[in-house]
């Protein structure tokens, strides 16, 4: 049995992987609509990522023989005004991310839960590199984004990106 406080907080993260898979659909989307489809390519391919980060939590729940309570997923909050401000929100997003995968193993600490703090590890690391991808991003954006052979090259390297499965299984 795990701490009912632990339970409850890796419920929360099931809905907040399925938010993040949500908000990255429309980003996905917006790029599309703006002509940049290896952008709109690569926010697909983040989005599979976070349905099965959620799945994930998901099938840790089960395997402890707890339930899985799903809640509504929020609406996408983000303005999207231009293609850079939607990168920028992107680091935002995985720096919030980071600080409730944080708070959930802190609270697995509290209670010396080895096992969950040990799950949550591969989410300390790739919560790592979500951040940095996305600071990437913002890097190359600026670098090249107000070229527009640069760009078109940009968006073509995007366009490569495919979705491969967690490395973490349970
Ligand atoms: Fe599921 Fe982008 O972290």
């Amino acid at each position: 049995m795990l701490d009912k406080k632990v339970v409850e907080l890796l419920n929360q993260q099931i809905n907040k992987e399925f938010y993040s898979s949500y908000l990255y659909l429309d980003f996905s989307n917006y790029y599309y609509d703006n002509g940049l489809d290896g952008f709109g390519n690569w926010f697909k391919v983040q989005m599979q990522e976070e349905n099965a980060h959620a799945m994930l939590f998901v099938q840790y729940l089960q395997n402890n023989g707890e339930s899985v309570i799903l809640e509504a997923i929020d609406k996408p909050a983000v303005q999207l005004t231009d293609a850079k401000t939607v990168l920028e929100e992107t680091l935002k997003h995985e720096q919030y991310v980071t600080s409730l995968i944080h708070n959930l193993y802190d609270a697995a600490y509290s209670v010396k839960d080895f096992r969950t703090m040990q799950f949550l590890d591969w989410f300390v690391k790739e919560q790592g590199e979500e951040e940095k991808n996305a600071d990437d991003l913002i890097k190359k954006f600026t670098l090249f984004g107000n070229d527009p052979k640069s760009l078109y090259m940009l968006d073509n390297e995007l366009a490569s990106r495919v979705y491969t499965a967690p490395s973490l299984t349970l």
